[in-house]
């Protein structure tokens, strides 16, 4: 008997032990952007569901399957991150995330072609920054273990920008939204070129804080 109740105050003390030991991040707006991101992605994964169920071309649907599988990946990803220093998983976020991805997946059916990819494209631009910022925040703290990882999503994120903009490129709607929505050939939320990308040590040029 004595020796169950000793087993239990030791294993108690143990999960204490490590629990105590388990870093936490004093740093709100990183912790906010992991909780937002987190959030987030499955509300990209909604929209894509409704966007490739709203194009007929099966290369398009493809494609776009592939990208909403990216998001879900991106979540489990910043889920792992999450659960290393004790981030729980807002709940106002993931309610209000759903609420938007599923008003966006829905709203691909009645939209038309277009703006489905131009939203996406425009979208995906202001979310590759997110990455880079984290990483910043995880080096303003003296962490660099994250920064492949963050780095991979960054660009996996741009990737997704560059195929809805190929898509839309030579649409004569793209003029008019780029001049009101300010995303499109010209004008992008990030300063990734694609065609003389930097390694992961020299990233930090990216989306840089004004
Ligand atoms: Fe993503
Ligand atoms: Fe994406």
């Amino acid at each position: 008997m004595y020796n169950i109740i000793f087993c239990a105050v030791l294993t108690f003390h143990i999960y204490i032990y490590i629990k105590d030991r388990s870093v936490k991040l004093s740093h709100k707006e990183l912790i906010d952007l992991l909780q937002r991101a987190y959030s987030a992605e499955k509300a990209a994964a909604f929209a894509y569901q409704g966007h490739a169920g709203s194009v007929r071309d099966k290369i398009q649907k493809a494609a776009i399957r592939q990208i909403e599988e990216d998001e879900w990946n991106h979540r489990r990803e910043v889920l792992q991150i999450m659960n290393q220093y004790n981030i729980p998983v807002s709940k106002w976020y993931e309610f209000r995330f759903y609420v938007i991805g599923k008003a966006i997946s829905f709203s691909c059916y009645i939209i038309g072609w277009f703006m489905p990819f131009y939203f996406a494209g425009s979208l995906e631009s202001g979310n590759v920054c997110e990455y880079f910022r984290m990483k910043q925040f995880f080096n303003e703290l003296g962490i660099k273990e994250h920064d492949t990882i963050l780095y991979e999503m960054g660009i996996k994120e741009k990737e997704h920008e560059v195929y809805f903009l190929s898509m839309i490129k030579n649409n004569k709607l793209l003029p008019f939204f780029e001049k009101v929505f300010k995303w499109g050939k010209k004008k992008s939320a990030n300063n990734i070129d694609m065609e003389a990308l930097e390694p992961v040590e020299t990233s930090d040029i990216y989306c840089k804080r004004k």
